[in-house]
């Protein structure tokens, strides 16, 4: 995919949780070297602690209550021509898009989950990996269809399951390695 020389690229992030990834990928975004401006940030959950990233930087951010897929997906795809979005990152969203979104988004929509995939698709992979003793787990960030976790890969990070290891230290060290996946993936896609 090519983006035009000296243009950002309109990027959206959905989240729903602690948003570090939303944060790195702001943070990324400021540096010269960065091919995305961050302008819109949509979460389904009013209490997403991300959104004070979306707030301190003065992103647009919305609150969709996703009560009825089809409309909360409506009012996305409004927002997203409106700010003409042509990337999506989800980080930490909790819902599956629908074929309909990610065919009338006019957008690029990527993911990033903490595991190998396809290995540990969905949730608890930190769990799921020290409880079948792996030796070594990671992150991949991967384009986004409607089945979950399953997109084409774009990057990956391995990453070594230690001894002493338990799910808030594994998942500690796998968000480090994340944060750096994800612009690199982004980099990738565009160049
Ligand atoms: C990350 O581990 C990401 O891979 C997964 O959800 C988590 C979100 O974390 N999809 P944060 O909200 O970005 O801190």
């Amino acid at each position: 995919m090519k983006n035009s020389p000296g243009k950002k690229i309109k990027t959206a992030v959905f989240i729903s949780g602690k948003g570090s990834n939303l944060k790195s990928l702001i943070n990324f975004s400021k540096k010269k070297i960065s091919n995305i401006e961050i302008v819109l940030v949509i979460t389904n959950n009013k209490k997403a602690k991300g959104l004070q990233f979306a707030i301190k930087n003065k992103i647009n951010n919305f609150y969709i209550n996703y009560k009825i897929k089809k409309i909360s997906e409506k009012k996305i795809l409004k927002k997203l021509a409106e700010l003409k979005i042509k990337l999506i990152c989800l980080a930490g969203f909790m819902e599956i898009l629908s074929q309909n979104f990610i065919k009338k988004s006019n957008s690029t929509i990527i993911n990033i989950h903490p595991s190998l995939l396809p290995k540990y698709k969905g949730l608890n992979t930190h769990a799921k990996v020290l409880s079948n003793g792996e030796k070594y787990t990671g992150c991949t960030v991967h384009f986004v269809n409607s089945k979950l976790d399953s997109g084409k890969i774009i990057l990956q990070k391995k990453v070594k399951v230690l001894n002493d290891d338990n799910i808030y230290k594994l998942k500690k060290r796998v968000l480090i390695e994340e944060h750096k996946l994800y612009p690199k993936a982004i980099l990738k896609i565009f160049n």
